[in-house]
């Protein structure tokens, strides 16, 4: 039974690494000074009274989009009270769980009513909706109105709204309020896909968010540390060392922020009263086991069971092997756990499906002087997967 008493020796206040911490002051982004010069001249326009741009940030994941894009939105606030002819409004919204413009314009329409009077999130149809909208933005008490739309690659192909909302003002829905909207996004297809149309709506002005390198990500990691931990308690290496290894990866603070929090925990646990080097690659492992986990446990059953085949294989030394060898094993791994059994040209697409995912590696044969190739599959990361699956309830 682990002990439940007050941490006095490593965590001085650990929810600073995590993922829900807001710092509250621009100042405290560190390594983001262009950047943020960038996005907050966009908003130029706007306290010139004028036509808004709609601003598109875009960046991978953990590079500190959505923490600049509220504190730069707080600035704004701030500073749009100056003028007294400026009335600026800011609804934000996480597009996360919302997949079609339909969903989301309902989420927008809602910024504008009391909770009684909310649209339910069905029923309607589309042009009502945006109908709704537009006389929702024509009526509002307001000069502006800034739509901040986070995660907005969860709209995917469904995107009229992107290009409806962004024009509003030009199409003549709305003349009485100028609207903005501020796009937010860390899937680069996402982008490089939007048709012509919506990305000339949509972005007018583009600001990029490159990954942290881990010189930037020790800057980062040094200044949260210096609230999360007591004094002393982080060997020298370990900040370095967290930095290098979400460098090497993602290049992601939120990552380089696990890693740390992790390693922290690790050395909590046991007692101790240092953080040391060893405690990070610990805790490196566990997340990247974590990790393997999550996107195991999304794999479709078939998928799944083909992966486990191969594993199977590999235990017994027989890989790489060829997918007729695969098969086989397939076949009696399903009739053993009673699962239906499926075509080998589907078995042979999810080989290939696991290979691009990284779970495999693949290679092509030559069959010699007859001509003709075949392919040869292996497990990737055999021990890391093995372990990843001893540790779960993965059938
Ligand atoms: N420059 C920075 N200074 C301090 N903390 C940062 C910085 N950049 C990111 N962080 C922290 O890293 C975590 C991830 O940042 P954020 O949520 O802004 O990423 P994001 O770019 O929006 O990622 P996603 O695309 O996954 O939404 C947060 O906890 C944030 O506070
Ligand atoms: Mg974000």
């Amino acid at each position: 039974m682990v002990e439940l008493t007050r941490d006095d020796t490593i965590f001085k206040d650990q929810d600073v690494l995590r993922d829900s911490y807001q710092p509250t002051n621009i100042d405290e982004i560190i390594e983001r000074d262009e950047e943020i010069e960038e996005y907050v001249s966009g908003f130029q326009p706007v306290i010139d009274g004028k036509q808004p741009y709609n601003i598109f940030v875009y960046g991978q994941t953990g590079v500190g989009k959505t923490l600049s894009t509220n504190l730069i939105i707080d600035y704004l606030n701030d500073r749009q009270q100056d003028y007294g002819d400026l009335e600026v409004l800011t609804p934000q919204i996480s597009c996360k769980s919302l997949t079609s413009s339909y969903q989301v314009s309902i989420r927008l329409v809602n910024c504008f009513r009391d909770q009684e009077e909310e649209l339910p999130t069905r029923g309607h149809d589309s042009g009502f909706i945006y109908e709704q909208l537009w006389a929702h933005l024509n009526d509002v008490e307001a000069s502006h109105v800034i739509f901040v739309l986070d995660e907005i690659d969860s709209i995917g192909t469904d995107d009229d709204l992107l290009y409806q909302l962004p024009r509003c003002n030009d199409l003549g829905h709305v003349t009485e309020t100028n609207v903005g909207v501020v796009g937010i996004s860390n899937d680069f297809t996402f982008r490089d896909n939007l048709s012509a149309q919506v990305k000339d709506s949509l972005c007018d002005y583009e600001v990029h968010y490159p990954p942290y390198n881990a010189q930037e990500l020790q800057n980062i990691l040094q200044q949260r540390a210096e609230k999360a931990f007591y004094e002393g308690v982080l060997a020298e290496g370990v900040i370095p060392l967290a930095s290098a290894f979400a460098g090497q990866d993602s290049g992601s603070a939120r990552q380089a922020l696990r890693i740390l929090h992790k390693a922290g925990d690790l050395a909590r646990r046991e007692g101790r009263d240092q953080v040391t080097e060893q405690d990070v690659r610990d805790a490196n492992t566990l997340i990247e086991k974590g990790r393997l986990l999550d996107e195991l446990r999304r794999l479709p059953t078939q998928s799944r069971l083909t992966l486990q085949s191969v594993l199977l294989l590999a235990d017994e030394g027989e890989t790489p092997a060829k997918r007729s060898e695969v098969y086989a094993t397939y076949e009696s791994l399903v009739a053993d756990v009673g699962s239906s059994k499926k075509s080998t040209r589907t078995i042979h697409n999810h080989l290939s499906q696991l290979s691009l995912k990284g779970f495999l590696t693949v290679e092509q044969k030559n069959k010699g002087s007859h001509g003709g190739s075949y392919f040869e599959y292996d497990v990737n990361q055999f021990e890391t997967l093995e372990e990843a699956l001893d540790d779960s309830d993965f059938v």
